[in-house]
């Protein structure tokens, strides 16, 4: 599958990685394709791997992944041209400063996810991939098993192919219902960094789902 990823920054370039090790073709949609970032994204995405405008990247891509700041995504789908009928995963989470401290600039009754199917319309959006560390997306292997990953998105149709891709790159894939649901898995990830950058844990852990 081709794949564009929008950003090449921490989480572009772990998932060039891991999707390129799952045998899919990564092009790297970036501001400045000559950079040394947008450079050594495409290297450690495999051979066929490249960066280029985030034009040419959106046109090509069968599915395009959203790794930009929160502050940049809309101009990144403006830029990105018609989205229209493809895969859209958004791993971008809302973040913003609020009295010093970190937190969402949206929430409780709207998600970064449903404002990023706003700007693409009749892209089929799917949040994923914001709930863990780029070093999981990397390498999702940890000795204590699988590292889940939630995915929220509408479209019946194309859900498993979002899930395979998911699964591929060692996570335990989960149905977590429509977009809107990034109204909870937005703050999830917020508990993330707070667990890594507050509390002690590091960025190298994920969270996993048991059952009986
Ligand atoms: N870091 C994590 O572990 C993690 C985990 C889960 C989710 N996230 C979310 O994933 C997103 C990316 O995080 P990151 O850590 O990868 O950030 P990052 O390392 O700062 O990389 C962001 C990338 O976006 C590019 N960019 C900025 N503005 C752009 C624009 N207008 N058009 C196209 N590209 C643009 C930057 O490229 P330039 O060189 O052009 O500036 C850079 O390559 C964020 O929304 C973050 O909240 C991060």
């Amino acid at each position: 599958m081709k794949i564009a990823i929008i950003g090449a920054g921490s989480v572009g370039t772990a998932l060039g990685k891991a999707w390129s090790r799952a045998g899919h073709d990564i092009v790297f949609g970036v501001r400045d394709p000559t950079s040394s970032n947008a450079r050594s994204a495409a290297e450690s995405a495999g051979a066929k791997a490249r960066s280029t405008t985030v034009a040419e990247a959106g046109a090509l891509g069968e599915v395009v992944v959203l790794a930009t700041p929160w502050e940049a995504t809309e101009s990144a789908i403006g830029a990105a041209g018609s989205l229209a009928g493809k895969i859209v995963i958004d791993c971008t989470n809302p973040l913003a400063y609020r009295d010093g401290e970190l937190g969402l600039a949206v929430g409780f009754d709207g998600s970064g996810g449903e404002r990023v199917a706003a700007w693409a319309p009749k892209a089929h959006v799917f949040k994923a991939l914001n709930q863990v560390g780029y070093l999981a997306m990397e390498d999702a292997k940890f000795p204590d098993g699988f590292p889940a990953m939630f995915v929220a998105g509408d479209d019946a149709e194309r859900k498993p192919a979002v899930l395979h891709l998911m699964t591929e790159i060692g996570f335990e894939a989960v149905d977590a219902g429509p977009l809107k649901v990034s109204r909870l898995l937005e703050p999830y990830a917020m508990l993330w960094i707070h667990l890594a950058y507050n509390q002690g844990l590091g960025r190298d852990f994920a969270f996993s789902l048991l059952r009986r």
